[in-house]
This record gives structure tokens, sequence and C-alpha cells, in this order.
């Protein structure tokens, strides 16, 4: 409702990975240089992890945008399955017809899908994205999926992205094996307070915002020291403010409208723009 008074086509701060808003920091850069390279080098297992909200998913996405069409991918985002589900998951996301459900059909269909795209110079990734939420037994399938190999190359390349609970998990007992194998590992940080401003400022200006809304340095303060940095808490901080200075009609997004947007993000539900106008008129 706010987007026509500050002149964006669209909401600058939704909650969505949408990567055509990507900023890119230089963690981000070193995150995808690094799984770019294990996948290439057909390292077998990757990982990326970071904080809920840290932005896994969004990277994820990038990282597949810039895959070459030779790499065949499967992206698994809801590991709640059992064995034989995670197997059939990642053969039907492949486009792999496999007639029999059995676990070790889906296991040789997959082989030789894979060995036909390597065959053909290509490469194969299975992505799973909340890996955090996969059994021991589907991780020790995945890691047993890599055992088709040359000398020197994995054969099926696998990706996990989690948040820290996955860690946890590969330094279990049973899963000590796995845990050895990811060769190539990035764990995403919060942005620094100064990454946050360009960030948000990336946002404003993707969304169509030519300068005519801005977030100003004790406002960026207060949001940093709220959201830690997080992506998705700046977004859902910022997209308060917005519709806070909205209500003010302002254009200017300063410390006191910040605090406000703030005040109604923490534990209050989602209010009306005339609830917002309570919280400044009683906080100014
Ligand atoms: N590098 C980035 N550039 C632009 N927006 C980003 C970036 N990273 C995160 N975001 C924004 O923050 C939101 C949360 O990021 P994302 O969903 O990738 O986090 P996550 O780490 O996967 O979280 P979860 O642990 O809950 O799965 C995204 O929807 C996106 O809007
Ligand atoms: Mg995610």
């Amino acid at each position: 409702m706010y987007l026509k008074f500050f002149g964006l086509a669209e909401r600058p701060f939704a909650i969505t990975p949408d990567i055509q808003y990507l900023y890119l920091g230089r963690q981000h850069e070193q995150a995808l240089d690094t799984l770019m390279y294990g996948i290439n080098q057909r390292l077998g297992f990757v990982m990326l992890t970071g904080e809920v909200g840290s932005g896994k998913t969004m990277i994820t996405r990038a990282l597949l945008s810039r895959m070459p069409n030779t790499v065949a991918t499967a992206l698994i985002v809801n590991p709640i399955l059992s064995v034989p589900e995670l197997l059939q998951a990642i053969t039907k996301d492949f486009g792999i017809e496999v007639r029999q459900p059995s676990p070790q059909k889906q296991i040789e269909a997959l082989n030789k899908f894979v060995l036909s795209k390597v065959a053909e110079g290509g490469n194969a990734l299975v992505v799973v994205d909340e890996a955090q939420n996969l059994s021991t037994k589907a991780l020790e399938t995945l890691r047993m999926l890599t055992n088709l190999e040359t000398e020197k190359h994995k054969l099926l390349q696998i990706m996990l992205v989690g948040q820290p609970e996955l860690l946890k998990k590969l330094k279990s007992h049973e899963l000590r094996q796995l845990d050895q194998r990811i060769t190539a590992r990035f764990d995403l940080t919060p942005l620094t307070d100064s990454e946050m401003v360009r960030y948000i400022n990336h946002r404003l200006y993707t969304a169509g915002g030519g300068g005519r809304v801005f977030f100003d340095a004790k406002a960026c303060r207060v949001a940093y020291s709220e959201s830690k940095g997080l992506p998705r808490a700046v977004n859902l901080i910022c997209d308060r403010a917005l519709m806070a200075a909205f209500v003010q009609g302002t254009c200017m997004i300063d410390k006191n409208i910040m605090k406000a947007a703030i005040a109604d993000w923490r534990g209050r539900p989602a209010q009306s723009p005339w609830g917002l106008l309570k919280r400044l008129v009683f906080s100014s």
C-alpha cells in the first residue's frame, strides 16, 4: 500500500528468496566460489551452513542459477522424508523415470543416470535445503550415493544446506564418516553493519526506489542492533519501517520511526497503520 507513495515498483523487503534482489557481499562471493569449486572439482560433498535467516536459500538459488546446463540438478526442499521417499524425490527431480519404487531400483536408476551424465561430459548435483531435518538414515543414504566414483572423482555431487543443528548432527558418532567426506564447506555469517546499509540500499534500488526513500544513519544503527545483521530480520524490520514512515507521510526513516517499527515487530501481531500511528505519537 505504500509503494506509490515511495515511488517503488515492488515491496523492497519481501521475505521470499528472489534472486533479482541478490546482494553479493564479500562472503557471499566467497561462498559461491567455494561451493562451485567443490562441485566442479567433483569433490562429492559440499555444505553451506548458517543461522536461521542468514541467506542460505538465497545463495543456493544464486548458485543454481549460475550452474551451466551441463549440470543436472535435483533440489530437495522438504527433507523430512523416509529413505525410500528421499530416493524417489531425487530421481523424480532429475526427471528419471523408475517404475518400481524399491530403494534398490531407485539407486540403480540414479547410478545409470549419473554415469550417462558424466559420459556426456556433464555432472549431476543433488541439493538438499533444510538438511538439518534429514534423519541419520537419510544422511547415511546420501553418503552411500556418493560411493559411485572413479579413482579421482565422485560422480554424484551432493550439497547440504542447513542451520547450525546440521553441524551438530554431523558431529555424532554415526555420522562421522559423512562429516569427514565434506570437502568444501562455507558458514554464512550475518552482514556487518556497513554491509547491512549497502544491502538495504541495494534492495530499495532494485525495487525501483530511485533515492526517494531514505534510511538515515541512526535508523540503520538501530536496525542493526535489533537484526544483528541477519537479512530476514533486516527485511522484516525495514518493511515495518516503510509502513510507519508512510503512516507519518515522510520518506525519511529516522531513529524514531525505526524504533516504533521494531516495537511493532517484536512479539506484537502485525498492526493496522492506525496502530502504528498511535505508537509513533506516544513514542515521540
Ligand atoms: N544475499 C542476499 N541478498 C538479498 N537478499 C537476501 C540475501 N540473503 C538473504 N536475503 C533475504 O533474506 C531472506 C532470508 O534469507 P534465506 O531464506 O535465504 O535464509 P535462510 O538462511 O535460508 O533461512 P532459514 O534458515 O530459515 O532457511 C530471503 O528471503 C531474502 O529476502
Ligand atoms: Mg532456507
